[in-house]
């Protein structure tokens, strides 16, 4: 098998070069399309620490294959590595001006007015915004065979997103085109042809975009004349201890980005719950055991309470993190560890890495919520052994926001239904933009009627 260098590190620098397989983009894309955990267990045994892959374009992505790798990337203490023009790459043109597409003092300044909107008080309040709207939505799921847990999730986050966000119930008819225009804004970003030549991925989303900018602009005036508990009047009042406050523009550009973070994240995490509490009932029994005896009302103060479902929504993100990789790119000549990085070059930071690294896991491939008892332990082994929310500067934002969110639905579920897949099941992940099942998850969905 062929094996390349990345660069050849300046002379006396005491660097080392980094190694890889010198495939083709296309070979490399498809190998790690098909299955990015095969591809990173051979490359650690093959390269060691770090290795390096071929994508589209002039771009190399460098990979570190360790936890300590992959902390310096997220840490990034040397501010050597840039979020904006790495994830600009991918979605730049659709989700611009977003917090995880600025860096350093301007995204310092941004991250200071919009924390306020995360704060405990708004988090207890968008809760209990929710929670009609998820007691509702769940209801109103097909019970039967074959329902696709995935598209039933997309439907309920995105509602509840338009609802809790905007504070507005939205049309069934908007609600539709503007999920279609959120689509369009993803897909276009891994588009063969990127330009905007009607009929493309590329055009598409461009328009998908004036559709969501047009639908901000046109409720803000409403938004900043009166303060409501919905995200959206909370970014357009929102104050830093400094008195920072954001432009119109300011406030339609996060929102959107903030709709599209909190979206398809939350629907794979709770897609992938749903798949592991499947193959496991025995767990979906404990969890659904413990959330009858705390009862149908989501308190905020009484989230602990909820271990089971908290374990069990970590062990899924482990499995399957919604966003699996942290993207960056190298400003300056730097180094990960002993290796060599010159400007320019594209890093990422990968779950698959830390997640399934087993040094650090247990049977890392296994579904075993308790790895994360107290007694065990297993995540905190290194501080980026479990990252679905990222770290350093850019970590998830709504981090706590989306917990409350998944464990609100999830619970919801729980009490309302059981259901289960056949025995010999095993879902296959499309890994082409964030990872889902491409059969979205037909699951049998069993009415219980303990609750109305
Ligand atoms: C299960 C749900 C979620 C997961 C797994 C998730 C994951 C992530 C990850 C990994 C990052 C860091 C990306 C990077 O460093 O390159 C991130 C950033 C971000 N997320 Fe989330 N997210 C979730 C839910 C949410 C929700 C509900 C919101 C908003 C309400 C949100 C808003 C953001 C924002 C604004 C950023 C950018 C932060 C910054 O750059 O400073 N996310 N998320």
């Amino acid at each position: 098998m062929s094996r390349t260098i990345l660069a050849q590190p300046p002379l006396d620098s005491g660097l080392k070069p980094i190694h890889g397989t010198g495939y083709s983009w296309l070979q490399e894309r498809m190998l790690f399309v098909r299955d990015p955990l095969r591809v990173v267990t051979e490359r650690r045994a093959r390269f060691g620490d770090i290795t390096f892959m071929n994508t589209l374009g002039r771009h190399k992505v460098v990979m570190p294959l360790t936890a300590s790798g992959v902390e310096e990337i997220a840490m990034n203490r040397e501010k050597a590595f840039a979020s904006e023009p790495a994830w600009s790459f991918f979605i730049g043109p659709f989700f611009h001006r977003g917090l995880m597409l600025m860096d350093f003092e301007e995204h310092r300044y941004h991250r200071r007015i919009m924390q306020q909107a995360f704060a405990v008080g708004h988090l207890e309040r968008y809760l209990a915004a929710m929670e009609p709207v998820v007691a509702e939505g769940v209801r109103r799921f097909p019970a039967g065979e074959g329902v696709h847990l995935l598209s039933e999730f997309k439907a309920l986050t995105l509602d509840l997103a338009l609802r809790t966000f905007l504070g507005l119930a939205v049309p069934a008819g908007e609600a539709r085109r503007i999920n279609r225009a959120f689509e369009d804004c993803l897909a276009a970003g891994l588009a063969i042809v990127r330009h905007n030549v009607p009929g493309t991925k590329w055009a598409k989303g461009l328009a998908g975009r004036k559709i969501l900018e047009e639908f901000f602009f046109r409720r803000l005036a409403a938004k900043r004349a009166v303060e409501t508990d919905d995200l959206f009047s909370v970014l357009c009042h929102a104050m830093s201890p400094e008195g920072e406050v954001f432009t119109d523009e300011d406030v339609v550009n996060h929102m959107i980005f903030v709709l599209m973070a909190a979206h398809d994240t939350s629907t794979i995490a709770l897609t992938t719950m749903a798949y592991y509490l499947a193959l496991h009932p025995e767990w979906q029994a404990k969890a659904r055991a413990q959330s009858q005896a705390f009862g149908r009302e989501l308190d905020y103060r009484r989230m602990g309470e909820l271990a089971v479902l908290d374990a069990v929504m970590r062990e899924s993100m482990r499995l399957n993190a919604p966003v699996p990789r942290l993207p960056r790119e190298a400003l300056i000549d730097t180094h990960i560890g002993d290796y060599f990085i010159p400007k320019g070059t594209f890093v990422s930071a990968s779950t698959t890495v830390t997640h399934f690294d087993p040094t650090l896991w247990s049977d890392p491939e296994a579904f075993d919520p308790g790895r994360f008892a107290a007694e065990r332990g297993e995540d905190k082994a290194h501080k980026f052994a479990w990252m679905p929310f990222g770290g350093g500067m850019h970590k998830c934002i709504g981090l706590h926001f989306g917990q409350l969110e998944v464990k609100a639905i999830m619970h919801h579920l729980l009490l309302r239904y059981e259901w289960s897949v056949p025995e010999d099941y095993k879902w296959k992940l499309d890994y082409t933009t964030l990872p889902v099942p491409k059969d979205k998850l037909p699951v049998r969905l069993r009415k219980l009627g303990l609750i109305d």
